[in-house]
């Protein structure tokens, strides 16, 4: 989802910027911006030529113009077209004050590549791109011919000069005076400078008026202001009579040349247009890369009082049209702006609409998820109240189930509690009967059944503790003790184990009587627990310390069972109080998983503490926290006396028989641990009892070798090549018991030893893996002794037979089913040997171990096992089976076959064959002859 939304908001951006650099760039290429450098804008020429191109520049809305103006500065001129270059005009309009002064700025501006149009006036250089205006020289002839007409070809003439610099100037005045000279009776009497403006002329000529009496028949000025100028002069001094103007110009607005005409203040006015416009788009065509005309030539025309209203009427028309026009194209404007805006406007509301679109359906898309989701979830949360349900119902099935279970266990607990006493009673009488305590096998028989009945009437009532912790109805009875004694009777019980085992067992005091209030069952239990537990995980010379300290301080007895055992992982000493786990040690104990569990509650119950420090293959601390006084115990748990010594000595005494059954089982061990017999077996058992009751059983009849661990059971395997080995599933070493059949099947000195297993637990799959691994036999617990015992010698004598079989046919190949691959390699590999070295007298077993990587214990055994003979007979048998076979084809002596056959001597040889086939070598000879 957040994907889709990420890519959603990318999409839309990427579309709007598109769209928007889209729009800028179509603006920004049809933009140009012209500089205009004007001379002067001071007069109403000018203000017309800047209006007609500014006219020109509405309809044009990708132009913009920059325009300077130099107030009839040649120096400020110049600066202005530098700034104007600067600006990077992308064209440039001049109209120069003076020709030659702003000349290099003009050039400039064409060497730098922009564009230059010059109007109404040029520079004294040909480096400019086109001109716009009027011919000057032209004019200025027309101006000529219209005076001689007005003259009737005789008469002096003023004339009034534009600025001398200015080209416009310079052409008029040329072509005046081309123009008279075809009239010899017109002569220019004067030229007055008059700078092209009313005021200069008006002066020059009032000035001159003054000085001179020169009679004037015409007036010729350069333009309308300074003709206008000229007259205002000659009025002033009231000389106007029979004198004609002429001016140029003709511009049709107010004081303009046409007005003039009409009021007969000048005789007539030359058309002088401005090329405002023509200026414009003519710069336009450049820019577009159109083609287009270097001299553009406006047209003139004179305008006097013949044609002057015509010229005005049509002068107010255009004017009038171009107001209209104006009027249109500001409305045109107007529209395009909003056009412009609308289109705008409009592009904001498709990217909207677009937006909106896809924004719609972005979220119609996470409505239809949200309601895809929603019926995933409603779905789910049906399925999820129905497995609550379902859970609740099994849960209370279970509970259900569990009770059940618990009171059966309970009920049950209760049953067995009658018929183990009814056991142990008689027991205890028949072992203190002398006939029974004088035969040893019986005493220790009924010993072992006494220590196991009385350990499983202690599994039974921990069964039954358990139950009561369950549902609440342990009751708590304490009395005050001197707790050092209590403990001494539990330690006591101990000592004797402790000895055997050389344990360092000490119970350490600070004091010799230290009082307690406790519940005595409670305590015995949970201190026989610890210490049952340290005996069980500290090896032979260990130690272990039962410490009492009480602490006035903090008012608490401290007990503490330390041991140097195997100790505890972290992980096993942080859930060794909960219900029914097995540490890693107690998984081949088989324990309930309760005692630790129960000893904690019944410290709880006491409101003491119970708590563990441990650490791997360095030792346990367990440490009891008693609260001193009785005030922590309700009235109704507090008994008033305190039981009696005689229930705390009987506490101790069950103990002690308990712990001493396990010490005569050890004693009768090491005592019978010297049979030699014709087969030796191998017992693998961890289990002390049921590893010295086998030894019991079994050493009468066979040499028996014991081994707790399945390391050196497999080194014992090695060593001793035992004819059968016996052995546990569950013990230490090895993975398992079928690791350690594994291995002796896989190892070619080992491989031929049957394997009997014996396991706890007697499911279908563990006896097929035990078979699988090669096992000859699996019994599971508990196992009947006499078939166990019957299995032991039917495999053994199976063995035998085989070997039988193998004498019998020494020189033929072996296949037996019975025998392993393992076997088979071996037994091949020994009679090729054989067969490659009987020939030689000095060849012996010595030679053969090497060869065969045994041992030469492990070759004679081996060899003893496979073929029930030793190696020298083997020998032996197959040199005379070998002579044997060479006599009978009759073509050696006697003594040749002897020493082909790898005897030393002939007389050796006949004694050897005549033992082992009855008849001497020369009679078996002679008898095959015949
Ligand atoms: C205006 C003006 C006009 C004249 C032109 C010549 O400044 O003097 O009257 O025709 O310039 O450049």
């Amino acid at each position: 989802m957040r994907g889709i939304s990420k890519r959603f908001w990318l999409f839309y951006t990427v579309l709007l910027a598109l769209t928007l650099s889209c729009q800028r760039q179509k603006e920004k290429e049809q933009h140009f911006v012209i500089g205009f450098s004007n001379c002067t804008g001071n007069d109403a020429w000018r203000r017309t030529m800047l209006h007609e191109m500014q006219r020109e520049l509405n309809f044009h809305s990708q132009l913009e113009m920059i325009y300077r103006d130099a107030h009839e500065s040649n120096q400020k001129q110049v600066q202005q077209i530098k700034d104007l270059i600067k600006l990077q005009v992308d064209l440039l309009i001049v109209s120069p004050n003076e020709a030659e002064p702003v000349r290099p700025a003009i050039e400039l501006a064409f060497q730098q590549g922009i564009p230059v149009i010059m109007v109404d006036r040029k520079s004294n250089s040909r480096l400019y791109n086109a001109f716009v205006g009027a011919d000057n020289h032209q004019i200025g002839k027309i101006a000529a011919q219209y005076a001689a007409q007005l003259l009737g070809g005789k008469g002096n003439v003023l004339e009034v000069n534009g600025l001398p610099g200015s080209t416009p100037a310079q052409g008029r005045s040329n072509g005046f005076r081309e123009g008279l000279s075809a009239y010899p009776g017109i002569n220019v009497e004067v030229s007055l400078n008059g700078e092209w403006r009313f005021e200069s002329a008006q002066r020059q000529v009032e000035t001159f008026l003054k000085k001179n009496a020169t009679h004037f028949d015409l007036v010729y000025a350069h333009n309308d202001t300074m003709a206008l100028g000229a007259y205002e002069a000659f009025s002033a001094l009231g000389r106007t009579n029979k004198v004609h103007f002429i001016g140029v110009d003709g511009l049709a607005g107010e004081n303009g040349g046409m007005q003039l005409v009409r009021e007969e203040i000048l005789d007539a006015t030359l058309l002088y247009p401005t090329g405002g416009g023509e200026s414009i788009r003519l710069a336009l065509d450049i820019l577009n890369g159109k083609r287009y005309n270097k001299e553009n030539t406006l047209q003139t025309t004179v305008i006097d009082k013949h044609n002057v209203r015509v010229m005005l009427m049509q002068a107010g028309k255009i004017n009038d049209q171009q107001v209209m026009i104006e009027r249109e194209q500001y409305k045109i404007n107007d529209l395009n702006n909003l056009y412009a805006r609308q289109r705008s406007y409009l592009l904001v509301l498709m990217i909207s609409l677009i937006g909106a679109i896809l924004t719609g359906v972005y979220i119609f898309y996470l409505l239809r998820s949200k309601q895809q989701i929603n019926k995933l979830l409603t779905a789910q949360n049906i399925e999820n109240l129905h497995q609550k349900n379902l859970i609740a119902e099994i849960a209370t099935r279970e509970e259900e189930a569990i009770q059940a279970k618990l009171q059966f266990f309970t009920n049950i607990s209760h049953e067995f509690r009658t018929p183990l006493t009814l056991m142990l009673t008689p027991l205890e009488e028949l072992l203190r009967l002398p006939i029974i305590a004088n035969n040893k096998g019986i005493f220790q028989d009924l010993s072992l059944v006494q220590k196991n009945a009385l350990r499983l009437l202690r599994l039974v009532t921990q069964l039954m503790d358990f139950r009561k912790m369950e549902s609440g109805q342990m009751k708590v009875s304490v009395s005050e003790n001197n707790i050092v004694d209590f403990t001494r009777q539990i330690f006591q019980a101990f000592e004797k184990t402790a000895a055997h085992r050389h344990i360092d067992f000490r119970l350490i005091s600070n004091r010799p009587t230290i009082l307690a209030w406790i519940d005595v069952n409670m305590l015995d239990k949970v201190l026989f627990n610890l210490l049952s537990n340290a005996f069980k995980f500290t090896k032979d010379h260990g130690k272990i310390f039962l410490k009492i300290v009480q602490d006035e301080k903090r008012q608490l007895i401290e007990i503490k069972v330390e041991d140097n055992g195997v100790g505890m992982s972290e992980e096993t000493g942080s859930k060794v109080f909960e219900r029914f786990y097995q540490g890693d040690n107690q998984k081949k104990y088989l324990g309930t998983g309760i005692g630790l569990a129960l000893s904690k509650e019944f410290i709880e119950l006491l409101h003491g503490t119970l708590s563990v420090e441990s650490n791997l293959n360095e030792g346990t601390i367990f440490t009891v926290h008693l609260n001193m006084g009785n005030a922590h115990f309700a009235i109704n748990e507090i008994l008033q006396t305190s039981p009696p010594i005689e229930q705390l000595e009987a506490m101790g005494l069950m103990h002690s028989s308990v712990l001493q059954a396990e010490v005569k089982d050890l004693n009768a061990v090491i005592s019978q641990n010297a049979v030699s017999a014709p087969y030796s077996l191998l017992i693998v058992e961890d289990n002390p009892e049921l590893s010295a009751f086998l030894f019991r059983k079994l050493s009468p009849e066979f040499e028996v070798f014991l081994s707790n661990n399945a390391h050196d059971a497999f080194t014992i395997c090695l060593e001793k090549v035992p004819d059968l080995v016996l052995s546990d599933i569950m013990i230490a070493g090895l993975t398992d018991g079928l690791a350690l059949v594994r291995e002796i099947k896989a190892d070619l000195r080992t491989s031929h030893i049957p394997v009997v297993l014996i396991s706890a637990l007697g499911n279908l799959e563990e006896q097929i893996g035990g078979i699988q691994t090669y096992a000859d036999a699996y019994f599971s617990k508990p196992f009947s002794f006499q078939l166990l015992h019957q299995t032991i010698k039917t495999i053994l004598k199976n063995r035998e037979i085989l070997r039988d079989h193998f004498t019998a046919e020494v020189a033929g190949s072996i296949r037996s089913k019975q025998f392993n691959s393992k076997d088979k390699q071996f037994v091949n590999e020994f009679m090729a040997l054989i067969e490659a070295n009987y020939r030689n007298p000095d060849y012996s077993v010595d030679r053969m171990f090497k060869p065969l990587s045994l041992s030469r214990v492990q070759l004679y055994r081996k060899v003893k096992a496979l073929m029930n003979c030793s190696v020298a007979e083997y020998l032996n048998m197959v040199r005379l089976q070998k002579a044997r076979h060479t006599l009978s084809q009759g073509e050696h002596t006697i003594a040749e076959v002897a020493y082909e056959s790898g005897f030393s001597s002939p007389a050796y040889f006949s004694t050897a064959f005549k033992t082992k086939f009855g008849i001497s070598p020369s009679e078996f000879k002679k008898a095959k002859a015949n």
